[in-house]
């Protein structure tokens, strides 16, 4: 493998989106003919085309668009298994229910780790050639000690930020028996897990898991160094962003159903709203109220929520696509939240920008400016990716 070069040189950028508004216009602030030097991976030097020093190598932008790399801070890459039929079941009328996730339980279980390590790396190339360049991804579909461990295990190898999701649902062998479930999964679950993994989620639903149990969960996994994400408020009104905005969480994910309460409760806190428009698309159902959570001064971020069940996409551009379409973001907002909103909601601040100090991670677009990406759905519109310095995208 050739050594990755010590300084990269982004030359003829036509519009660079830095996402820090004092550098240049608007939200993204973005700045006009430009060239970009990585070094030792971090973003080291911006100025005007033609002034920047020589670098070890060169990537000409020719005009070009350059943004940062998508921040999916929310997928399930790891399982087994295809929901196709559910979906086209969904598309002819069914609605989605929770319990959809046995039969990717079941698959995952009885998968070999190569095989969940292999669909899980290949999802993860696929996100990283749409322009994604930090991966969130959690376990979630083993429900045993072993099949999370394992899970984390596979994480671990392909993705920068892991979550462990034992309590995703309660483990078909302990239907009828949340406390038992969630005794397993706040004591030798989390001990087998927790070193593992950075973060840890919990699926607070009725059909998941009640306030009470989610709280318990996310307390003794703090007591353990985790850090906290809720699946809150997926498919109906409850207690999920409220007990996410309490514990302090870095995020409340979904966020679809939401009284004045939550939304003034996330407004005053550090947690971030991160809207997984994906899996509205996909159960057809209605879609989060973005503008009024922006309106009100809340943080958002939005990611693809990958997973075979309710979100089967890994792409950013789509789910920007959607943010705009559907919920009524500017294309900037879209742009940002899928940028600086999930570095957020990571709590990352090396990632989500554009200028000396963040990590060198960008995507060049095949196009003038980057409301092309909602501008030109379904087009493929990424030319090169660079993560930290290095082209991850296309190889070879
Ligand atoms: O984020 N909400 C819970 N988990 C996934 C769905 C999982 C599934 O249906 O397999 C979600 O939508
Ligand atoms: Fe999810």
């Amino acid at each position: 493998m050739k050594p990755a070069a010590k300084s990269l040189l982004v030359r003829g950028i036509g519009q660079l989106v830095t996402n820090l508004p004092e550098l240049g216009s608007g939200i993204l602030g973005v700045m006009q003919d430009v060239d970009l030097v990585i070094d030792e991976g971090h973003v080291a030097w911006i100025g005007p085309t033609g002034t920047a020093q020589a670098a070890d190598a060169v990537l000409d932008a020719a005009g070009r668009c350059v943004i940062p790399g998508f921040v999916d801070s929310h997928t399930h890459l790891v399982f087994a298994g295809d929901r196709a039929a559910e979906f086209a079941a969904r598309m002819a009328g069914e609605r989605y229910a929770a319990g959809g996730i046995f039969a990717t339980v079941a698959a995952t279980r009885s998968a070999p780790e190569s095989a969940l390590l292999q669909r899980a790396s290949k999802l993860a190339r696929e996100a990283e050639a749409q322009g994604t360049t930090t991966l969130e991804t959690k376990s979630g579909y083993g429900l045993t000690v072993l099949d999370e461990s394992r899970s984390l295990e596979v994480a671990q190898e392909v993705v920068e930020e892991v979550t462990y999701l034992g309590a995703h649902v309660v483990a078909p062998e302990y239907c009828g028996r949340e406390d038992d479930y969630v005794a397993l999964v706040t004591g030798p679950m989390l001990d087998a897990c927790a070193p593992r993994a950075k973060w840890c989620d919990v699926f607070c639903e009725q059909g998941a898991f009640s306030p009470d149990s989610t709280r318990e969960i996310l307390q003794a996994a703090r007591a353990r160094g985790l850090g906290l994400r809720v699946h809150a408020n997926q498919l109906s009104h409850g207690e999920g962003v409220r007990l996410a905005v309490e514990l302090g969480a870095a995020s409340a994910d979904h966020c679809t159903h939401l009284d004045s309460g939550d939304i003034e409760a996330l407004a005053g806190s550090e947690t971030v709203a991160t809207l997984l428009p994906g899996a509205e698309f996909s159960t057809r159902s209605s879609y989060p109220d973005a503008r009024r959570l922006l309106d009100s001064g809340v943080a958002v971020a939005i990611a693809t929520d990958c997973n075979p069940g309710t979100s089967y996409t890994t792409s950013m551009p789509f789910v920007i696509a959607l943010a705009v379409r559907e919920m009524h973001m500017t294309p900037d907002e879209a742009l940002f939240a899928a940028t600086a909103g999930g570095a957020r909601a990571l709590r990352r601040d090396d990632l989500g920008g554009l200028y000396p100090g963040k990590r060198g991670d960008l995507v060049v677009l095949e196009a003038p400016t980057a409301a092309h990406i909602a501008y030109r759905p379904g087009v493929d519109l990424v030319a090169t990716v660079v993560r930290a310095g290095s082209i991850i995208a296309p190889l070879g």
